[in-house]
C-alpha cells in the first residue's frame, strides 16, 4: 500500500520534472552496456529467425517492423539491427518505454539513452510512452520480462495501475495481426514464465518454440531468461 503510494508520486514527479541530457551520437558505449548487449545476443540468438521470417512470407528488401516493449533504455537497438541485417534485412526498430524519465546516479534518464541507441542504428524510434496507445503495426514484437505480478512492478518503481498484462498481450496481439506477426516473451523466473504463457494464449497467440538462457555466475543479469516464440 505505501509503496504503491511512494511510487505514484515518485512517478508521477518524475514525469513532471523532465529535462533531457542527450549523449553526443559519437559517445563510446561503455562497457557494461556491451556486456549488456552481448548477453541479449546470446538469447535472442537461441531463436530460429530465418524461419520465423519464412514462416511471415517476408524476403529481403521487404519491410520489416520490429517492437521492443518495455525498452528500458533501449540498449536492445543495435543488437536487433544486426540481427536482422545479418538475414539481409534492413530492419525498422520501435522501442517503447512507459518510465523513460527514472534517471541514473548520473542524472540521464533512460530516455537520454533510449535516443541514443535510436541514434545507432539507421532506422531507430525510442517512444517515451506507454505501449497500450501505439497504433502502429509490427512485424515482430518482444515483451522481455514484462510485469505479470505485482511485487516485481513494485520493486521496478511502477505504480500499480500499470498492472494491466490482459490488455499488454491484446494490444501487441493486435499490433501484430495484420501482418501475422511474431511475439518473444521472456520471464526472469518459472512463475511468471507461466503466468505469460498464459496470457499470451489467452490473447490469440500459439507458442512455436522455447528456449531458456542461463546466466553465469558473472553475468550482469542475475537470472534466467525462459523464453517462447509465438505466432
Ligand atoms: C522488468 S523491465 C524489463 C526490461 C527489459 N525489457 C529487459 O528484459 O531487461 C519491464 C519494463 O517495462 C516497462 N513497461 C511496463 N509496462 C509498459 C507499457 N505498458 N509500455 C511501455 N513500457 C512498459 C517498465 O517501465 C520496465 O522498464
Amino acid at each position: 500500500m505505501f509503496r504503491n503510494l511512494r511510487n505514484n508520486f515518485d512517478f508521477h514527479l518524475r514525469n513532471k520534472i523532465k529535462f533531457n541530457r542527450p549523449l553526443s551520437p559519437n559517445a563510446k558505449i561503455d562497457d557494461l552496456a556491451i556486456r549488456m548487449q552481448s548477453e541479449l545476443r546470446e538469447f535472442l540468438d537461441l531463436f530460429r529467425w530465418k524461419m520465423v521470417l519464412e514462416k511471415m512470407d517476408l524476403v529481403p528488401g521487404d519491410p520489416l517492423v520490429i517492437g521492443d516493449i518495455g525498452t528500458r533504455t533501449f540498449v536492445i537497438a543495435p543488437v536487433l539491427d544486426q540481427i536482422f541485417r545479418e538475414l539481409n534485412f534492413s530492419p525498422e526498430v520501435h522501442g517503447f518505454e512507459v518510465d523513460a524519465y527514472r534517471r541514473f546516479t548520473n542524472f540521464r534518464s533512460r530516455a537520454d539513452y533510449g535516443h541514443f541507441y535510436a541514434m545507432q542504428i539507421p532506422k531507430g524510434e525510442y517512444h517515451t510512452q506507454d505501449f497500450n496507445y501505439w497504433n502502429g503495426d509490427l512485424h515482430i514484437a518482444l515483451l522481455l520480462n514484462p510485469f505479470v505480478t505485482e511485487e516485481p512492478l513494485l520493486r521496478w518503481g511502477l505504480p500499480r495501475k500499470f498492472l494491466r498484462p490482459e490488455f499488454l498481450f491484446d494490444n501487441t496481439h493486435k499490433s501484430l495481426r495484420k501482418n501475422r506477426g511474431i511475439l518473444l516473451v521472456s520471464s526472469p523466473t518459472i512463475e511468471e514464465y507461466r503466468i505469460a504463457q498464459y496470457l499470451a494464449v489467452q490473447s490469440g497467440f500459439r507458442r512455436i518454440q522455447e528456449e531458456t538462457w542461463r546466466h553465469s555466475d558473472n553475468s550482469l543479469q542475475g537470472q534466467p531468461r525462459y523464453g517462447a516464440l509465438f505466432i
